[in-house]
């Protein structure tokens, strides 16, 4: 399948998050795909359930490499299902795509058929209740069927530790303060999903993690993902802040500036991506 970059569309996104969703899915694709190739499947699966798709990163990685699927993919953000439905036509798959839109942390989810796999990257972290997601997971999955729970450890890192050279340390400080945020609004985020997996009834076939460590400097998607990644960070992160901190995050988000993020030739995408493979007993 030719996966065309597909550019950000401002007015289907309020928060910038599905921007974000389409450049981490370009940067790490190479990433993504190993993940999927590496998912312990017994037979090909033909149904899958893709929880939270966002944009589709997840979707078009598993009809890549699930010639013979189908997927239903769900998620609670009406733009974020319109955007992947766009992609969709333009990859030629819109026939083997139905996008679902509900809230998963309602009691009442909608009919998602009887799949043989279901996976959910970075989205169950966002549950209210990732318990009850696993078990209703569980109880919907086919018997044998396999569940891949994709996490990350933490949000992806651009710079160098000792950078900028005026306030050294910079982006984990930004990281730290924006703490307290993440705390409370995603307190699952970094879940040891084995135990919690295995707690729903699932048996574990196999957990995996691959290290991103990607060169960026110059490269368009990594700059607009350093950028964009910061400029949220920057939101969560300003009121723990010191001035100088805050001065000096403005100057990398500053594009005309020549400190700007964009022009960094030490830019890299340093991150963790896990994935948990459970099965439902036969
Ligand atoms: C970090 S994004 C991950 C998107 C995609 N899986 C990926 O790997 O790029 C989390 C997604 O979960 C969705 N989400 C969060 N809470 C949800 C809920 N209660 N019901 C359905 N979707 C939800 C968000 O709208 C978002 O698209």
């Amino acid at each position: 399948m030719n996966h065309a970059p597909h550019r950000p569309h401002p007015q289907h996104d309020t928060d910038g998050q599905a921007d974000i969703l389409d450049l981490d899915a370009e940067v790490l694709a190479g990433h993504m795909a190993a993940l999927t190739q590496w998912l312990p499947v017994r037979t090909p699966p033909r149904e899958i359930v893709d929880l939270g798709c966002g944009t589709g990163a997840g979707t078009f990685a598993l009809l890549d490499r699930f010639p013979g699927a189908r997927i239903r993919a769900v998620d609670a953000s009406a733009g974020h299902l319109r955007r992947l439905r766009e992609k969709s036509r333009a990859l030629g798959v819109d026939d083997r795509v139905r996008t679902l839109l509900a809230d998963l942390d309602e009691s009442d989810w909608p009919d998602l058929g009887s799949p043989d796999l279901v996976w959910a990257s970075a989205s169950m972290h966002h549950m209210a209740d990732p318990d009850q997601a696993l078990r209703t997971v569980h109880g919907l999955l086919a018997p044998g069927g396999l569940f891949a729970v994709v996490e990350l450890a933490g949000p992806p890192r651009f710079l160098p530790a000792d950078a900028p050279r005026e306030r050294p340390g910079l982006e984990e400080r930004c990281h730290a303060a924006a703490q307290q945020f993440h705390a409370h609004h995603v307190p699952h985020r970094g879940a040891d999903w084995g135990p919690k997996l295995t707690a729903a009834g699932f048996s574990l076939d196999g957990e995996r993690t691959v290290t991103v460590d990607i060169a960026g400097a110059g490269d368009p998607a990594v700059g607009a993902y350093a950028l964009g990644t910061l400029q949220r960070l920057r939101h969560r992160a300003v009121d723990a802040l010191s001035t100088y901190d805050v001065a000096a995050l403005d100057r990398l988000l500053d594009t005309d500036s020549p400190h700007s993020i964009l022009r960094r030739d030490d830019l890299t995408v340093r991150t963790e991506r896990t994935v948990w493979a459970a099965r439902r007993h036969d």
